[in-house]
């Protein structure tokens, strides 16, 4: 089973990393457009494998998309990160054009794969991937909903002191400032998170989720990679072992909450086949509102998209 890593910077190296160690493919190709620096990082990571006991073999590539081949599954981090003072919608002109150039090479050398995109803008990037493979929307979709809700579960295992394992929780929406942590689905051990959080509290932690990437923008200087590499690692452990875990995932919309033709984060059942089954919440006309706002905000980035497009 092979999994390939497009993009050898911070996210689609910690990525690569983590795959390897956790140790469910027998192959990670790395790929990056820089010469010589997808090939260090792999093997830099297969030097690893003796003291941390793994066999998945990494390697780096620059640009040989024929060492791609056969991959179930392709994780598209090639694209320009944030820099302080920039949003996630800022970065289209220069990844638009790196997701569909990337994209068309995937798709040419593995016809079945399933595609995660991790680029930024990320729902409109997932747009333009699903509109460039030409490959079913069941197996195009993005990773955003596993990284905000683990900033938000973790936000509130610190409030309370206890383990995050501990925490569950749903988180839909766009990945930007109006996504929508849900609490009445946010547990803690199976106890509802209202029955141990107050209102104010809860409203801070809401807040400090949706800026969350912003966040580590402004300490770093550019955005975020340990915790968006485990997540997109984490979806792909479970495509390849077929565990049908539900996370959310920027998923492509025909109809589900009243939406269509978008990518937007929603619950859905992850397994070998990529997107098994949306799962649809009975929300609340607050939810709801704060849902259909999102769909707005990813709409109006998507447009861009689609005026690019139609300009060449
Ligand atoms: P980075 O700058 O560290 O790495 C990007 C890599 O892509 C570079 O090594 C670059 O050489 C490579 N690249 C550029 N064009 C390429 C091409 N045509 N083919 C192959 N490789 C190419 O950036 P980082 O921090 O890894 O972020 C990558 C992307 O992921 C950014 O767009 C960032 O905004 C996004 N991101 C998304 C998150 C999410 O939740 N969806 C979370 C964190 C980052
Ligand atoms: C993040 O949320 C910037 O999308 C990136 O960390």
């Amino acid at each position: 089973m092979k999994i390939s890593v497009i993009g050898a910077g911070n996210v689609g190296a910690t990525c690569a990393n983590v795959i390897a160690h956790n140790n469910f493919a027998n192959e990670v190709v790395l790929l990056d457009i820089k010469e010589g620096i997808a090939e260090g990082k792999a093997l830099d990571m297969w030097e690893t494998s003796p003291i941390n006991s793994y066999s998945t073999r990494t390697i780096g590539v620059t640009n040989d998309y024929t060492a791609t081949a056969g991959s179930a599954v392709t994780i598209i981090t090639s694209g320009i990160p944030r820099r302080p003072g920039m949003s996630r919608d800022d970065l289209i002109g220069t990844n638009a054009g790196i997701v569909k150039s990337v994209t068309e090479q995937v798709v040419k050398h593995s016809p079945d794969t399933i595609i995660i995109v991790v680029a930024n803008p990320l729902d409109v990037m997932t747009y333009c991937a699903y509109l460039t493979s030409g490959l079913d929307s069941s197996k195009v979709f993005g990773m955003a909903g596993i990284l905000d809700t683990a900033r938000y579960r973790s936000f509130l295992a610190m409030e309370l002191g206890v383990s995050p394992r501990d925490i569950q929780a749903v988180l839909m929406g766009g990945h930007g400032d109006t996504m929508v942590p849900l609490p009445r689905y946010t547990t803690v051990a199976g106890i509802p998170i209202t029955e141990l959080v107050g209102k104010e509290r809860l409203d801070a932690i809401i807040q400090r989720t949706k800026k969350g990437g912003g966040e580590l923008v402004k300490l770093m200087g550019t955005s975020a990679w340990y915790a968006p590499g485990a997540a997109a690692a984490q979806m792909a452990e479970t495509i390849v072992k077929n565990e049908r875990r539900i996370f959310p995932c920027c998923t492509w919309l025909t109809g589900e909450y009243g939406l269509s033709d978008i990518y937007l984060g929603v619950p859905v059942i992850l397994g070998s086949n990529g997107i098994e089954k949306i799962i649809e919440l009975d929300l609340n006309a607050e939810e709801k509102a704060d849902l259909n706002t999102s769909a707005e905000a990813v709409r109006g980035v998507m447009k861009v998209l689609d005026d690019m497009n139609a300009a060449v």
